[in-house]
């Protein structure tokens, strides 16, 4: 039995974690859940919201599925997140963005995916205050990581059969380490002559990709811009509920929603667990388990071609009805 790390995380992730965990178990997979706590919760006990023991599971066993743990806003802890991409090195941020069947936003025909440089960027956490009213933050651009992040895009674009990898940056204004970023872009993309590569500024791919989103295919950028673009994009196939993400490291992967912890529907049954499933199949495809990763994916199409959604999606649906209708979907 294959045993992956679960870190429930806080805000709705218990209940999406639980859904998730209940649906896989009615597919029929057994998994060994390694479950983990994080954040602040673990902090007056153990003194730190990212335990080595959270880090030392993900290590051995090499997946983790992830829920949102929050962070605080302006003090407190650094990201627990961020922390534990950069502590695992999981360089890569995939976010695939495709339209769900029968789930009705402005935009048809949305089929891209958005890869994040992971580790450093504005993320490597270097800020201070210069005196009481100035502050600064460092931001680090690398060839290694910039390389190693446009490599696995064009990596990603073959394998999955894409046509185009397109850069997205401001080196137009951060001239240096922007355009470090452009630079090796150019450099690993003539390494795939058949994957077309297309350069664009961050603020005009705001504008085309709420334009004429299907004018895009990959698209990879440093972490900030990611941050950033792969919400707008979760918008354009119907929010945060349905946008899944996974973290890729050479020795393992971590694999959460988009979202946050949404503080506002915590304990009120509401959450759109999609996206943390959408997540679990990925996880499952990562592991190998195509066959339940298939058997969920349809599971979880029927329900929406049925029409049953929750409120994000303009549904009634409490969190557990949705889980239910997955799960009497499965056969
Ligand atoms: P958020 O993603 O938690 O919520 C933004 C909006 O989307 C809210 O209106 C929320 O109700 C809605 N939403 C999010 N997930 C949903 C779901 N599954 N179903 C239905 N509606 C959903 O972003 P916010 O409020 O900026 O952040 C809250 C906390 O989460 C913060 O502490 C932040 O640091 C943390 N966070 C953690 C992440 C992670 O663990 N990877 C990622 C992003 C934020």
């Amino acid at each position: 039995m294959k045993t992956v790390t679960l870190i429930k995380g806080d805000g709705i992730g218990p209940e999406i974690s639980d859904a998730v965990m209940r649906i896989i178990e009615a597919s029929g997979l057994e998994i060994n859940w390694d479950i983990q706590t994080a954040g602040s919760e673990v902090i007056a006990e153990e003194g730190t919201p990212l335990p080595a023991r959270v880090l030392e599971s993900i290590k051995v066993n090499q997946v983790a599925l992830k829920a949102p743990i929050s962070t605080p806003i302006g003090t407190g802890f650094r990201s627990v997140n961020v922390q534990m991409r950069q502590a695992l090195d999981l360089y890569a941020n995939v976010r695939p963005c495709k339209n769900l069947p029968n789930v009705k936003t402005r935009y048809e025909n949305v089929d891209l995916v958005v890869i994040r440089e992971n580790t450093e960027d504005l993320y490597a956490g270097i800020e201070h205050k210069i005196d009481e009213n100035t502050a600064e933050s460092i931001k680090i651009i690398s060839r290694k990581a910039s390389e190693r992040i446009c490599r696995y895009a064009f990596e990603y674009a073959v394998e999955h059969k894409r046509k185009e990898v397109c850069c997205a940056t401001k080196a137009n204004i951060c001239k240096l380490s922007d355009g470090l970023f452009l630079d090796c872009f150019r450099t690993v993309a003539a390494e795939y002559p058949k994957i077309k590569a297309r350069e664009i500024l961050v603020d005009n791919l705001c504008l085309q990709l709420v334009q004429d989103p299907s004018e895009f295919d990959v698209l990879v950028m440093p972490n900030l811009y990611g941050d950033i673009v792969s919400d707008l994009t979760a918008g354009l196939i119907g929010g945060l509920g349905v946008a899944q993400g996974s973290n890729i490291g050479k020795y393992g992967a971590v694999f959460e929603p988009v979202h946050g912890s949404a503080p506002d529907l915590k304990g009120k049954n509401k959450a759109n667990p999609t996206a943390m499933l959408l997540s679990a199949i990925a996880m499952l495809r990562y592991i190998e388990e195509y066959e339940h990763a298939d058997k969920i994916e349809k599971a979880l199409f029927k329900v929406f071609e049925d029409g049953c959604f929750t409120e994000d999606l303009g549904g009634k649906m409490k969190t557990t009805e949705f889980r239910d209708a997955v799960i009497m979907n499965l056969g």
